[in-house]
């Protein structure tokens, strides 16, 4: 599908999309419209619920006089309801509605609401950004579709007075946008094609982005003692890799911010068996790595003005002759060894030596981890918040504010050595459980026993990461959560202006 911005002017077919404020009030494109149609719009409005409410929709076969094939009133609101998370919405529903219809082009007609939260130019962009985001599909696989089980739209076109503003506006959304589609896809992917090498190979077409990518293999990860990571992936035919990108938006003296993804290709629980039933959803357990890489994608492509290191541990988690047992213990890179007591707690061994090495190597201004780390968040928080997890109160109060702003919420959860505490072993200097109570907690614990100093947030994404229903600007599937987050936490906070 593709999106343009253009200057207005009205359509002769396919569906034209106005926006309606609360009350039923057209904006300009509208009165022209129901003039034309001799007054079957307000017509059509007076027969039926639509308010004109936000979220509100209002589709009619376009009446004698206009020239499109139908028009779909879109309810905004009030004006000053009208602002960027609800114009992305709104193209995204508008999109979602209309996928499917028949018609073949979409034009939005994007007119001034005195009052909006939002100026014109990025409020044209936002409505673009939002049909983008929802047009997502991955299809690759099926070849056998019927035409008609396929999107009939092919092309969105938003409308603007000033619609160069709008295209400049547009740029950095589409940037991200690609970033978000990199991650649904990674997340899509299936393990049987997305392994450890095959990831660490997609990492690499960053580079014409000019992005820096090292790829670190097993024996170089030997040589750096990170004996956690590798207990993970040794009962796997795949090799682990370790892919360290680099961004350099700003001066070389500036200290870099740094992003690690548990990127575990395939987690059937090792020894530490699975159940069978929903098993194949631990294909998406490389979802932390994946946002990660469509983040540098979408920082690199918008050319954002500050240091960036994404961190990926990428492994597949699998039970051969090789493979680690309950009760082994295994040295880290920081030193600390650990008692392997399940082997299906191991996105936490995975980011133990991934967070320690990034600590180490880059000094970092911040480190935030993101992983479907465990089950029990999902218990705890089901899919509207990630939870978040740090020892710092300004981190997490950014990363609460940019999440409110993309709508990808995060929800802070404690730490202290009470839980701490769970983690203490008999033999070795940590188990690699806490136990059933507090189980999210207890892993991030875990994780906060290879932290230094480093300002640090871990955001446990297992019930964001992949969606069974489907939202406007998201649709089911892979959500390429977190991408949007921490791509507004950098532009925020850590942009020089
Ligand atoms: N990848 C899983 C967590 C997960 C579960 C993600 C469901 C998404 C959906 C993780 O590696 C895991 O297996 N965690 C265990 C930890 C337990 C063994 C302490 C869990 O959550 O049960
Ligand atoms: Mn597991
Ligand atoms: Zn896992």
């Amino acid at each position: 599908m593709k999106t343009t911005i253009t200057e207005p002017k009205i359509p002769n077919s396919g569906a034209l999309v106005i926006g309606v404020l609360k009350g039923g009030v057209f904006l300009s494109t509208g009165k022209k419209l129901d003039k034309a149609s001799n007054g079957a719009l307000s017509k059509a409005i007076k027969g039926s619920r639509f308010m004109g409410g936000n979220g509100q929709f209002l589709d009619v076969i376009a009446p004698a006089g206009i020239g499109a094939d139908r028009v779909l009133m879109a309810g905004l609101g009030e004006a000053k309801e009208v602002k960027q998370g609800a114009l992305e919405n709104l193209g995204g529903a508008a999109l979602q509605r209309l996928s499917g219809s028949g018609v073949k082009s979409i034009t939005i007609a994007c007119d001034p609401v005195k009052g909006a939260k939002v100026d014109i130019g990025l409020g044209a962009a936002s409505l673009a950004y939002g049909t983008h985001l929802a047009s997502y599909r991955f299809d690759k696989y099926r070849t056998t579709l019927k035409a008609k089980d396929k999107p009939s739209v092919t092309t969105v076109t938003v409308q603007v007075k000033g619609a160069a503003a709008a295209r400049k506006a547009f740029k950095p959304l589409g940037a991200v946008a690609d970033g978000v589609f990199m991650t649904r896809n990674l997340v899509s992917e299936p393990a049987n094609t997305l392994y450890p090498e095959s990831m660490a190979k997609e990492c690499q077409t960053l580079r014409k982005l000019g992005v820096k990518v090292e790829i670190l293999n097993e024996a170089r990860m030997t040589k750096l003692g990170m004996g956690a990571l590798l207990g993970v992936g040794q009962g796997s035919r795949r090799e682990s890799q370790l892919v360290i990108m680099r961004w350099q938006g700003a001066g070389a003296r500036t200290k870099p911010l740094a992003f690690v993804g548990k990127g575990v290709t395939f987690d059937t629980g090792g020894i530490s068996l699975k159940p069978g039933p929903g098993m194949d959803m631990m294909k998406w357990d490389m979802g932390g790595a994946g946002a990660v890489i469509g983040l540098m994608k979408a920082l690199s492509g918008r050319k954002a003005k500050a240091n960036v290191v994404g961190v990926v541990g990428l492994v597949e988690n699998m039970p051969d002759g090789n493979a680690q047992r309950p009760g082994d213990i295994v040295t880290s890179m920081s030193g600390q060894t650990i008692e392997i007591l399940n082997t299906d707690a191991e996105g936490r061994l995975v980011l133990a030596d991934a967070l320690w090495y990034t600590q180490d190597r880059f000094k970092p201004q911040f480190m935030v981890n993101l992983a479907t780390l465990t089950g029990a968040i999902i218990i705890s928080l089901g899919h509207e918040h990630a939870g978040m997890f740090s020892n710092n109160d300004e981190l997490c109060q950014r990363l609460s504010e940019a999440g409110s702003e993309v709508d990808e919420k995060v929800w802070r959860m404690p730490l202290n050595d009470a839980y701490d505490k769970k983690l203490n072993c008999a033999i070795a200097d940590m188990k690699n459980i806490g136990g059933r109570d507090a189980g999210s907690i207890t892993a991030a614990q875990f994780l906060q026993r290879y932290i230094n100093k480093v300002p640090w947030a871990h955001l446990d994404i297992a019930g964001t990461a992949w969606a069974d229903d489907s939202k406007p600007t998201v649709p089911k599937g892979a959500t390429g959560w977190g991408v949007r987050l921490l791509d507004r936490l950098v532009s925020n906070h850590y942009e020089r202006k």
